[in-house]
Formats: C-alpha cells, sequence, structure tokens
C-alpha cells in the first residue's frame, strides 16, 4: 500500500496517535485525509478533513463511510483503556472496552469494506497493543478487546484478501500520548531506556518530523480521563 496519493481515514484523530498519524500521512503525501473524531471541533490539524465519527455509534460510523466514499486506507486508531479487572471490576466498563476496541473497530471496517473494495482495493491498519499478546489482572478489560481485535485482524485479513484489501495491525508497546497521562514522569521511557544503535557506515537517518509532531508534544488540551488509559509495561525489559 502505497501512501503517496491515498486517501485515509484514520479514527480518533482529534488527539494522541491519531492526530500524529493524520500529520504524517499528510506529510508523506496522501492526498486527502479525513480525521474521524467524536467531536469534529477538536480536530486541530491543518489540511485535513474532519469527520464526525463515533466508533460506537452505528449511526455515525454509516455517515462517515458515506461521506468518505473516495477512502483507500482505513486507520482504525480509536480507543480507550479503562483499567478494568475482570473478575470484580465493573462489568459496564469491560462491555465499553468490547464495543470499543472489538466491535467499534469490526464496524468501521465492515462500513469501509465496500468502499475499498469499490475503490479497486486498499488497507486497513487496526492499532492494538503488545497487551494484545501479554496480559494482566489489572488491565483485563484491556487485554480482552485488544487480543480479541488481534483475531479479528487475522481472521478480516483473510476474508477481504480476495478483495485486494490489506489487513495489519500494529502492536505498540508504550506512548506518552494521554491514555498514559497517569505514568509518573521517571516512569515513562527515555532516550537511554532505548538499545544502543548498531553502527553502521551510513549516516544516522534525518527525522522526517519535528520534535512538536511526537503524539505528546501535540495532543490537544482535550480533557482526560480515567476511562481512557494505558497500562504501562516494564519498558526497561520489553515483553
Ligand atoms: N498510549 C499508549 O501507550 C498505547 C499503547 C498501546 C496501544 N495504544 C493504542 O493506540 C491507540 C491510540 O491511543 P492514544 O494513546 O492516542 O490514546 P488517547 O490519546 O487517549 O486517544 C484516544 C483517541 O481515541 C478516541 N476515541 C475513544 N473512543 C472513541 C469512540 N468511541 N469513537 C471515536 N473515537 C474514540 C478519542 O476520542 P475523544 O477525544 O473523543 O475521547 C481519542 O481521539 C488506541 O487504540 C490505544 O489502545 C496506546
Amino acid at each position: 500500500m502505497e501512501i503517496r496519493d491515498s486517501v485515509a481515514i484514520v479514527t480518533g484523530a482529534n488527539r494522541g496517535l491519531g492526530r500524529h498519524f493524520s500529520t504524517q500521512l499528510l506529510e508523506r503525501g496522501a492526498a486527502k485525509v479525513y480525521a474521524g473524531a467524536r467531536d469534529p471541533k477538536h480536530v486541530d490539524v491543518p489540511g485535513v478533513v474532519p469527520l464526525q465519527l463515533d466508533i460506537t455509534d452505528p449511526a455515525s460510523v454509516a455517515r462517515a463511510a458515506e461521506t468518505a466514499r473516495d477512502a483507500t486506507l482505513l486507520v482504525n486508531n480509536a480507543g480507550i483503556s479503562t483499567h478494568t479487572r475482570l473478575t470484580d471490576g465493573d462489568l459496564d466498563q469491560i462491555r465499553l472496552e468490547m464495543e470499543t476496541g472489538f466491535f467499534g473497530t469490526l464496524a468501521v471496517t465492515r462500513a469501509f469494506a465496500p468502499v475499498l473494495a469499490a475503490g479497486g482495493g486498499g488497507a486497513i491498519l487496526n492499532v492494538l497493543s503488545v497487551l494484545a499478546w501479554a496480559h494482566f489482572p489489572d488491565y483485563g478489560a484491556y487485554c480482552s478487546a485488544k487480543a480479541a481485535a488481534w483475531a479479528q485482524t487475522n481472521v478480516v485479513r483473510q476474508e477481504l484478501a480476495p478483495q485486494g484489501i490489506e489487513v495489519t495491525a500494529l502492536h505498540v508497546g508504550y506512548m506518552d500520548t494521554d491514555m498514559s497521562d497517569y505514568v509518573a514522569q521517571g516512569e515513562k521511557p527515555t532516550q537511554r531506556s532505548s538499545p544502543p544503535r548498531r553502527s553502521t557506515a551510513s549516516p544516522p537517518a534525518r527525522r522526517r518530523s519535528s520534535p512538536t509532531s511526537s503524539p505528546r508534544a501535540s495532543s490537544s488540551s482535550s480533557p482526560r480521563s480515567r476511562r481512557s488509559r494505558e497500562p504501562t509495561i516494564n519498558v526497561r525489559r520489553p515483553i
């Protein structure tokens, strides 16, 4: 899938990774980027097309697919993390995690698959987590939703392949966004916690974006809620 000249739609594009995706897609030559957001007034990336999209609202999803009929690339980025335990946590929160991470992602994929197919194919990227694979008690709802979305990704890839649609997942380990705002500064990964670069004869690759375009720096001032938290993992010993 070539990003250049693609028409992308990103869910949850008003802050965090989704906002960063929108910026980078434009920088890397996408012809158009639809920035999906529950409240499109919060979309502040110059050049994108704000699009109302609540992935848990079937009417909203249907409207978005009707509007973005030229889409060729779908980034299922929107997500929540409620820190809910499975055995004694709030069942409504567990359902909300599944409604968002599994059913919401699936709803958007189902709505946009015919759009991509009509354009001759395209690509879908599901933003998942290392917690699709590594499962911890205090984050049971999130782990379950991401693990289910991983299975979803693997099945949808096979179902949509005949239509020329590529489906893959991005398993993120840790990002400094609102979702992880509860992590103390000292616990956050630094450049020093990265493994040393192997020496090479070629000069180091130049950064394509300015430091201010990172998810952390580009997050809007949207209110942070406990419903939107990603558990941290031991960054010194990545799983
Ligand atoms: N941060 C991490 O360390 C980390 C690690 C692994 C994976 N991830 C995954 O990366 C993705 C992006 O997370 P982030 O770190 O950028 O989190 P974030 O800063 O909390 O942003 C989450 C985004 O998802 C949107 N969203 C939530 N529920 C939605 C819904 N029902 N419909 C539409 N949009 C909805 C939010 O919109 P509102 O502004 O309206 O709430 C917001 O734009 C998520 O899938 C997350 O699970 C994050």
